[in-house]
Formats: structure tokens, C-alpha cells, sequence
């Protein structure tokens, strides 16, 4: 079995490749020609930790691979230097069951979710948006940067977290790699999205950070930090009012609390999703239609986008060549 680290994973997908790879794997999944499993999610039972170890299994077909990505979500790992998600993806070969590589799954799970994110604000944020807003600036922000400038021609960044130390290394870190945008280091939340275009929210939180009072017309927001029923970064006031995408209506049903919460309160209906992503990239859905809309794309994180990134990665080291 090939064992795949970090780095190779890093090396062997770049941004915009795995922006490419999400196109078609979302366009599989909304044919449904690749598909998942409901996933198993554990709240580990160690108190105020809030930590979660998950299987997420999914299937791509009987000449490709199947497998599980085995993963766990520490949010507070960032204070022992450790990334907040750890753990493998298992890829097996679907003509005969065999396991053929495991893949260094923190790598994937940082690229793939920031492509997910690139690709939904390619639908649903302005043609003209040139700032982005990234609240909470960990991992995730740093692979966010980098796919969310793929896809629009973003010159100012506005960076807020609770963490002074975090926010301020985070751009003395990243403005020397982008020399040509402007950083703006927001010691309050009103600084980062007054004069924004494109809201990334990338934090752990268990209460809501954004309310529509903080939104400007025309903003895009990519919900991305919360995958539980319990815990959300959106106020249910901005649910209601945005037009709400999906990565996918199943998952986000059984675990969004961005979505489940203001549905339980009677703020939102279940006819508040306009569309997933998979109905965007095949252009069922037309995504945003004018330049004063606020659009939210709520995402938990799906097992197909971990297995196809997983697939590439395994087939480029291969030397297998790519559709
Ligand atoms: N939806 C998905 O597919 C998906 C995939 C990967 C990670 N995630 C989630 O995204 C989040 C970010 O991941 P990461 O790896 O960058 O984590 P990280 O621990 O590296 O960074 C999180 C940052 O958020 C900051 N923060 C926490 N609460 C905040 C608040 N209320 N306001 C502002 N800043 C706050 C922290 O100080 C920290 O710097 C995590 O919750 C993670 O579980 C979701």
C-alpha cells in the first residue's frame, strides 16, 4: 500500500488543481455517479473539548476507488502547534476491494475545503469583488487565501480572530507570499466586513459571529468553520435573510447548525436552500443574479471531495494519466 504524506499531497495538488478536481466531483455527484455514506461522527465524551473523530466513507465507481477518510477535529490543537484536523484517507481499488494507498488526510482536508469554498464563489460572489474577509486566521484561512484569489482578482484582505498573536502572524506570515495585496489586521469583527465582498468564516465557534446587521449589500460568505447541529458561526436573522446554497442538502439537514438552528427556532424553512453546489456547477441553479443579493454557501465537509482529491493524488504519483 502507498503511504502518501502531507508533503506529497501538498506537491502533488495545487489550488487550482484541486478547484479542477471539485468541478468534476461535484458534477459526478450531482449525476450520481459517485456517492457517500451518511457519515459516523463521535463527539469524543471529554467535556468542554468539543472534539469529534468521524469516518466519512464514500463510493466513485466500479473502475475507480472507494474508501473512508478516518479523521478528527481538535479544535484547541492550534495551542500544542497541531493542526486542528488529524488524520488518513483509505483509498481501495473498486475491481477488487484491495487497499492501495492511504493518504495524508489533514492535506486533503486543507485543500479540498478551500477549492469547495473558490469554486461556490465562483457562482455566487460579484464578478467585481476585489476584498476578502477571513475570520479566524488558522489553517483553513491560509488555504482560503490562497483559492479564493484563484478565483477572483482580490486586491485587500481583512484578517480578524480572537487571537491578536494568531491574526498578526498570520499576515506577517502571508504578505511576504502575496507582496501585491493589502492586509488589513481587525482587532474588531465591524472592521472586517464593512467594506468587504467576500466573507470566509473559519473558526470553531459555538455562537454566532455574523449577524445581517454586520453584512453589506452584495457580500458573499463562505460558512465553513462549523459542521455539528450544535455549533454555528451564522445569527439566525442572516440565515433568513440570505440566499442560502449547500454543499449538499442531505448533509447539511442531518448537521449544519448554521441551517438546523433558525430551522428549529421557525426562522428559516426547509425551502430556504435555493441549491447545492452540484445543481451550480451543472447549471441547474444560477447562483447569484445581481449585485446587491447576500449569498451564503454553508458547507460541512463532504467524504466524495476527500476520496476524489485522494483518487488524483494517488493516480498523478501512478503516473496514471488524467481524464
Ligand atoms: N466545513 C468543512 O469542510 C471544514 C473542513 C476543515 C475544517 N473545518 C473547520 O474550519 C475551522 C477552521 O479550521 P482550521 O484548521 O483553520 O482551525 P485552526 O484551529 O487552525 O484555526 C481556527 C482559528 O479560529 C480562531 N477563532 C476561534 N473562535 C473565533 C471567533 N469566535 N472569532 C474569531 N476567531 C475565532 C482561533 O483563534 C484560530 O486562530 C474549524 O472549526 C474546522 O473544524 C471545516
Amino acid at each position: 500500500m502507498k503511504i502518501i504524506n502531507s508533503n506529497e499531497v501538498i506537491t502533488q495538488l495545487s489550488f487550482i488543481e484541486a478547484i479542477k478536481v471539485m468541478e468534476q466531483c461535484f458534477k459526478d455527484f450531482q449525476a450520481g455517479t459517485i456517492s457517500q455514506e451518511k457519515r459516523m461522527v463521535q463527539q469524543l465524551p471529554d467535556g468542554e473539548n468539543h472534539n469529534v473523530f468521524a469516518m466519512m466513507p464514500a463510493y466513485l465507481g466500479k473502475n475507480r476507488y472507494f474508501g473512508s477518510k478516518i479523521i478528527t477535529a481538535f479544535p484547541n490543537n492550534h495551542k500544542q502547534n497541531l493542526p486542528s484536523h488529524l488524520g488518513e484517507v483509505l483509498l481501495f481499488d473498486s475491481k477488487n476491494g484491495q487497499p492501495v494507498a492511504m493518504v495524508n488526510a489533514n492535506a486533503v482536508t486543507w485543500i479540498r475545503t478551500a477549492a469547495v469554498s473558490a469554486l461556490a464563489t465562483k457562482f455566487l460572489a460579484k464578478k467585481s469583488a476585489n476584498a476578502l474577509t477571513l475570520i479566524g486566521s488558522g489553517q483553513q484561512a491560509a488555504s482560503h487565501l490562497a483559492t479564493i484569489t484563484c478565483v477572483r482578482a482580490i486586491q485587500r484582505v481583512f484578517v480578524y480572530d480572537l487571537d491578536e498573536t494568531r491574526r498578526k502572524q498570520f499576515i506577517l506570515q502571508y504578505q511576504e507570499d502575496y507582496p501585491e495585496l493589502t492586509f488589513i489586521e481587525c482587532s474588531k469583527l465591524e472592521e472586517a466586513t464593512k467594506e468587504t465582498d467576500i466573507i470566509c468564516t473559519l473558526t470553531p465557534s459555538k455562537t454566532p459571529i455574523l449577524s445581517r446587521k454586520n453584512i453589506q449589500p452584495g457580500t458573499h460568505i463562505n460558512a465553513i468553520g462549523t459542521f455539528t447541529p450544535d455549533t454555528r458561526e451564522l445569527a439566525s436573522d442572516l440565515m433568513a435573510f440570505g440566499q442560502l446554497y449547500v454543499d449538499d442538502y442531505q448533509a447539511i439537514k442531518r448537521e449544519s447548525g448554521d441551517y438546523l438552528i433558525p430551522l428549529a427556532e421557525g426562522v428559516l424553512t426547509e425551502t430556504a436552500i435555493l441549491g447545492s453546489l452540484g445543481e451550480l456547477v451543472t447549471h441547474q441553479k444560477n447562483g447569484r443574479t445581481d449585485e446587491q443579493s447576500i449569498t451564503i454557501f454553508d458547507a460541512v465537509g463532504l467524504a466524495v471531495e476527500d476520496l476524489c482529491c485522494a483518487e488524483y493524488i494517488y493516480e498523478k504519483i501512478k503516473g496514471v494519466v488524467l481524464k
